[in-house]
């Protein structure tokens, strides 16, 4: 029993939930716990759109029902279990509240306030907030323990995402009882931690920020970072991911997180970003982003026409274990030399995945000029687009012989400038890196990429992508880029040098909660 809240009873059905907000998200609360059979008290100070809500509620509930995944007494019942109140003292009889009112503390910490002086004291507090302190939200509660974060994903009814999140005085039990309720609304929860942007939205960052960086560099233009990107099996690219989700909330989003973590190089929004919003190029939302939608709408990431009949190389020599393999599954012949370590070279070019140095830069075997550089690849035989970068000084076909060379493989390549750690693999890696944090900060390796999954959408999720290629080669691409760079932005987490120090894995269970 918790010290100051009785908790056994908000996982019982007949417990009513208290929503307080009819916005985008108090909407959808509203839904999945009426739908998981709970009285519902839904509240708002711009009482018409309570109303609204329930209508809208009302119109998915049908849609729902036409599509056979739930039975029209269901759907009628779960309306009816929703009841509009006109003030917050209608939640008296809540055992359970969720706030989902606008992002302000000041705000928020005023409702709870006058919450706390009309909720019973078993009642259970939450706020949905993405970006706000708990512990601070907390802090001018009459009895803290009984409070919590818990963070839906938009849509809430769609997304099974549910971040529960402690503030430093939230009680345990409190946390155990919203999670066991969560699983009862069919939800996915996770622990999170109380710290800037939890796990999904930190976790997410370098997603968006590293390909900020690469088209800041003058590098390469969205259309093929978003293509190497898909390359890598992510169903989409960042800069299309970006105005899908609107650059108004992800610069808000970054620039909360930077600015919470007083001005932590990681989390540095782009002033490229910051344009796009000053201009109200929000993304699909607003018609233009980094692309056009509507009348003139551009491909977006589109694929190359199917390239012809490779031709075959005349000499191959590879170091690189997984390359050859794939390789020689394609028909070629690949003469096996250990000792030119991660190197392939064909027809004279000297191929290797990026280590976070330039092509430009990168020692080749023999001294060799004629260097290319390819990106992070998980699978050789999954298909897709490859970016690769070839040194300033390399012969003009350098990049024609390779793209050949991965035609063989089914792969088309995005050709991008000398940026170091290319594409894919400096975003993996700082994905890795802020994977590693959140397990450093106790967050269990198979949450992380639980809600990697199924908060961000990451078909590989970040730690996978680590046991799969090893901690030591991200560690290693860090490393260079933080050289390269001499910047923080890319610094190793201890946790991960360690782990390549050891070999450890993620998901071994010895480094999990
Ligand atoms: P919204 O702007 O769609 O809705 C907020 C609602 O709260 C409005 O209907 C407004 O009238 C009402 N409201 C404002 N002050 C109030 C008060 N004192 N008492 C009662 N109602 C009040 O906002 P949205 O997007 O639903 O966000 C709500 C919260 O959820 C925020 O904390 C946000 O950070 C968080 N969140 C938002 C997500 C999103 O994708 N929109 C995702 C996850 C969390």
């Amino acid at each position: 029993m918790a010290a100051d809240t009785d908790t056994s009873a908000t996982g019982r059905h007949d417990v009513p939930v208290g929503i307080i907000g009819a916005g985008t998200m108090g909407e959808g609360i509203a839904q999945v716990a009426a739908v998981a059979g709970h009285q519902v008290q839904l509240f708002d100070t711009n009482a018409p759109l309570v109303q609204a809500a329930i209508g809208r509620i009302e119109q998915r509930l049908k849609r729902a029902v036409e599509k056979g995944r739930l039975t029209a007494t269901a759907a009628a019942a779960a309306i009816a279990r929703i009841d509009a109140v006109g003030a917050l003292a209608g939640l008296a009889g809540a055992g359970l509240v969720v706030e989902a009112i606008k992002e302000d503390l000041g705000v928020k910490r005023e409702v709870f306030a006058q919450l706390e002086e009309v909720v019973g004291d078993d009642a259970i507090l939450t706020s949905n907030t993405s970006s706000l302190s708990i512990t601070a939200l907390a802090a001018t509660l009459r009895r803290k323990g009984r409070f919590a974060g818990l963070h839906f994903f938009n849509p809430a009814p769609l997304m099974a995402l549910v971040e529960i999140v402690p503030g430093l005085d939230s009680n345990p039990e409190v946390l155990d009882t919203l999670h066991a309720l969560m699983r009862q609304w069919g939800k996915s929860p996770v622990y999170a931690p109380c710290v800037p942007g939890f796990i999904v939205n930190r976790v997410a960052r370098p997603f968006y920020a590293e390909a900020l960086e690469v088209l800041g560099e003058g590098a390469a233009p969205v259309a093929a970072i978003d293509r190497a990107i898909r390359g890598a099996g992510y169903a989409m690219g960042p800069f299309e991911l970006m105005d899908m989700i609107g650059h108004d909330v992800n610069f808000a989003v970054t620039s909360t997180v930077f600015n919470a973590t007083f001005g932590d190089a990681r989390y540095r929004p782009s002033p490229i970003q910051q344009e796009l919003v000053a201009s109200g190029r929000l993304g699909r939302k607003s018609g233009r982003g980094f692309y056009r939608y509507g009348d003139n709408a551009e491909d977006v990431a589109s694929a190359p026409a199917a390239a012809a009949q490779p031709r075959r190389p005349e000499r191959i020599e590879s170091g690189d274990t997984a390359l050859r393999t794939a390789l020689r599954g394609a028909g070629l012949e690949v003469i096996e030399r250990d000792e030119l370590g991660g190197w392939t070279l064909v027809d004279g070019i000297a191929l290797a995945m990026t280590d976070g140095t330039g092509a430009t830069l990168r020692q080749a075997p023999d001294g060799r000029s004629d260097v290319v550089l390819h990106d992070l690849v998980l699978d050789w035989s999954a298909g897709g687009a490859v970016a690769v970068a070839a040194a300033e000084v390399a012969r003009p076909d350098a990049l024609a012989i390779v793209a050949n060379l991965f035609a063989w493989l089914g792969r088309d390549v995005v050709s991008v400038g000398d940026v170091a750690g290319l594409v894919v693999a400096r975003t993996v890696a700082m994905l890795v890196a802020e994977g590693a944090e959140a397990v450093a900060r106790g967050v269990a390796a198979g949450e992380v990429d639980l809600a990697m999954r199924l908060g961000a959408g990451h078909r590989t999720a970040p730690l996978q992508w680590c046991d799969a290629i090893g901690a030591a080669t991200f560690v290693n691409l860090l490393d260079k880029l933080e050289d390269h760079y001499r910047d923080t932005r890319h610094r190793v987490p201890p946790l991960l040098r360690r782990m390549a120090a050891t070999g450890r894995r993620f998901h071994t269970g010895d480094t999990e909660r």
